[in-house]
């Protein structure tokens, strides 16, 4: 039985709709109250039993590989200062007996290319993918369930959710026989369809469980909607050779790569942090009433 050690982040997209923001920064960087998107995401992974971390990066984020490598002259001086607290959270960003590897997408030509940059180093596994800017809150986290449902299957999932139809233009969307079930066989998938050609209001969300062939479909996948290689189109091509579900997760998500998205999630782990949660509220509150 195969298991998921491996997750790829693809971190290299342009985040156009944060800029300036994430002119010199990352999007992936962006902190959600005290901790960055990337870092969740990789939380998520690991505590799913992932072990290997691989990031498809672009020239302009080296922060993300500093932010999970060591930073002695920081540790030193908390050290130095006796902040045993913050000491255990920077050492803790990654843990013991996890990797990263990086490696480089020479320019943004979709999420697809993007995957297939880690090819070499995903080598003949199934593996997992997950967007960072797609933060997902829930008991037990997305990766995990469908990583059990993988457990059961051997197959690709991909999580989706129902989304409202004006917004089909925005997602993959899957063809299932019900739109009602948790968990489906896909019939058919298609890239960011107009809302009339959607085969359902199934949108595909950032987490993915694939089979390594998928690569070689990737290779053979042509610039698609917007003009990049989706990952979409790839997963296209692998039903007509395997299985491949769609999975209804529990948990709420936030779009963090959009600016409305973000905030929400900035309110939703403000109010339930524990530093933070009892005077946020108050002070959201005097907000609504000024
Ligand atoms: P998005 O569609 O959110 O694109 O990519 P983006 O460039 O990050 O952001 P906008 O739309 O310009 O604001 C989905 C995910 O795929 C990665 C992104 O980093 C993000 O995690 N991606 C996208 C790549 O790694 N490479 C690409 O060529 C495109």
């Amino acid at each position: 039985m195969k298991r998921i050690t491996k997750a790829i982040f693809p971190v290299a997209g342009l985040g156009t709709r944060f800029l300036p923001a994430t002119k010199a920064n990352p999007k992936e960087m962006l902190p959600i109250v005290d901790k960055p998107l990337i870092q969740y995401a990789v939380e998520e992974a690991v505590a799913a039993g992932v072990t290997e971390l691989i990031f498809v990066t672009s020239s302009s984020k080296r922060a993300i590989e500093d932010h999970f490598d060591s930073n002695f002259e920081l540790e030193a001086t908390l050290e130095e200062r006796g902040k045993q607290d913050l000491l255990d959270i920077v050492k803790g960003i990654l843990p013991e007996g996890v990797s990263c590897a990086y490696i480089r997408q020479k320019s943004p030509q979709g999420l697809g290319h993007a995957v297939l940059c880690a090819k070499q180093l995903v080598m003949n596994e199934p593996f997992a993918v997950l967007l960072a800017d797609d933060l997902i809150d829930g008991d037990k986290s997305c990766l995990q369930q469908m990583v059990d449902k993988f457990v059961e299957t051997q197959s690709s999932i991909v999580a989706v959710q129902q989304i409202h139809r004006d917004e089909t233009k925005k997602y993959g969307i899957v063809d299932v026989p019900s739109s009602t079930e948790i968990f489906s066989a896909i019939r058919g998938i298609v890239e960011k369809p107009d809302s009339e050609k959607a085969p359902s209001n199934l949108g595909v969300v950032g987490r993915y469980i694939l089979t390594p062939r998928v690569f070689a479909l990737l290779e053979q996948t042509n610039k698609g909607s917007g003009g990049e290689i989706q990952l979409t189109d790839a997963i296209a091509k692998l039903l007509f050779e395997e299985q491949v579900y769609a999975y209804q997760f529990t948990g709420k998500r936030y779009d963090c790569g959009t600016k409305l998205g973000y905030l929400e999630a900035t309110i939703a782990y403000a109010l339930k942090h524990p530093e933070l949660a009892h005077d946020f509220k108050r002070t959201l509150q005097a907000f609504m009433h000024d």
